[in-house]
């Protein structure tokens, strides 16, 4: 068996670099598509339903998919520093990858909008660490106009190579199948993940996609893993950060899902050509829906995701629910997040479950057969 070393190696010919370029990975892709099948029974529904669990990757979440490309080609054309605003999981990637390949990351995060351990990421790694007054969109923004002047490559999701790594994750899925599935399910932020998606869904059924920033629908690719049919693209927001449910920017996103805590989305225009291609929509979650259902999942499944990643499985299972995704589906959500990033979230509650006895082996004991009785 060869060694797993990262998506470059392993779909370099399905990615945009120089053949010298050296790949700076952390080994990041290769995630467990799980199948869902107890939860599926316990909701009473009819579904092939999975997850595919982005949390797993080397910094816990999706973004590490787009880093190792944005951060392997800034390191080629010479870039000695990266920037990036971000709801918490773009940075900790970036300063992992920035530290992996010896350069400077700077990232502009939201105060105190940010889980905690992802703010610990950024500092582990070494990142210059910049707290700004105001929300994601307003750091994007500083970002943007930094970059125009100072010597830095901006790694959020408007640099292309990011959506090229993070295609993979559909290339993946398709290799896990044998197809891809009928309906993809996926939070939306700042909406670069589902047209990453779409680009790689696209590439393997050999069809060009408008929403490629690369290619604009020239690349038809059929390669890797095939497939004859894309999935439909359904996007999930928190409803407090909802912009494509409302048609436009939301001035003060709020919902507790920092991480897709986002008014002003980055591929808001590819995000709609996605709609269209797949026959997709765009659909909305209450806070309390998606804590329930990251719960639900953690409990039933033992599956432990962050709360923007359970707007994927909440909206799934709605719709499922409902008919809006037919019985008999074959379903696959993103879980982008990894649960172990925001314990705050889940202790907030309170320590549910917690059981506070004495040392003594009787009680201990008794504790014990209560529970199984
Ligand atoms: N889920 C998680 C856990 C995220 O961190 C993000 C985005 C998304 C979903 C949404 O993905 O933006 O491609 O639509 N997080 C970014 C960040 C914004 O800064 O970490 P998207």
């Amino acid at each position: 068996m060869t060694r797993y070393t990262g998506i470059i190696e392993h779909f370099r010919n399905r990615l945009p670099l120089a053949p010298d370029a050296k790949a700076i990975s952390l080994g990041e892709g290769a995630t467990p598509l799980i199948k869902l099948d107890k939860l599926v029974r316990a909701e009473g529904l009819e579904a092939e339903l999975y997850v595919k669990f982005e949390g797993l990757n080397p910094t816990g979440s999706f973004k590490d998919r787009g880093m190792t490309m944005a951060v392997t080609q800034a390191v080629y054309e010479g870039s000695r520093a990266i920037i990036c605003a971000s709801t918490g999981n773009t940075s900790a990637a970036a300063a992992a990858y920035a530290a992996r390949a010896g350069i400077v990351a700077f990232v502009l995060i939201p105060e105190g909008k940010i889980a905690l351990g992802k703010l610990a990421q950024a500092i582990v790694h070494g990142a210059v660490v910049i707290q700004i007054r105001g929300n994601f969109d307003d750091g994007m923004r500083l970002v943007k106009e930094v970059a125009k002047t100072a010597p830095v490559t901006i790694v959020n999701s408007i640099n292309p190579y990011r959506l090229q790594g993070q295609k993979t994750a559909a290339f993946e899925i398709v290799e896990a199948l044998g197809r891809a599935p009928d309906f993809h399910c996926i939070p939306v932020g700042n909406a670069g993940n589902i047209t990453a998606h779409w680009i790689g869904y696209s590439e393997c059924a050999g069809i060009g996609t408008e929403a490629c920033l690369h290619c604009q629908g020239d690349c038809a690719f059929l390669g890797v893993a095939s497939t004859r049919k894309r999935p439909r693209m359904v996007g999930y927001q928190a409803a407090g950060s909802a912009p494509f449910l409302r048609g436009g920017p939301v001035a003060n996103p709020e919902t507790i899902a920092t991480a897709i805590r986002i008014g002003d989305p980055q591929s808001w225009a590819p995000a709609w050509i996605v709609r269209e291609e797949s026959d997709g929509w765009f659909d909305e979650l209450e806070d309390q829906e998606i804590l329930a259902t990251q719960r639900l999942l953690a409990e039933k499944e033992g599956v432990f995701c962050e709360p923007a990643s359970a707007a994927s499985l909440s909206g799934a299972l709605r719709d499922l629910h409902s008919g809006k995704i037919p019985a008999g589906s074959t379903v696959v959500c993103t879980l982008t997040g990894n649960g172990l990033k925001d314990p705050d979230i889940i202790l907030k509650d309170g320590l549910r479950g917690l059981v506070q006895v004495d040392a003594e082996q009787g009680v201990v004991e008794r504790a014990l057969l209560e529970r199984l009785a």
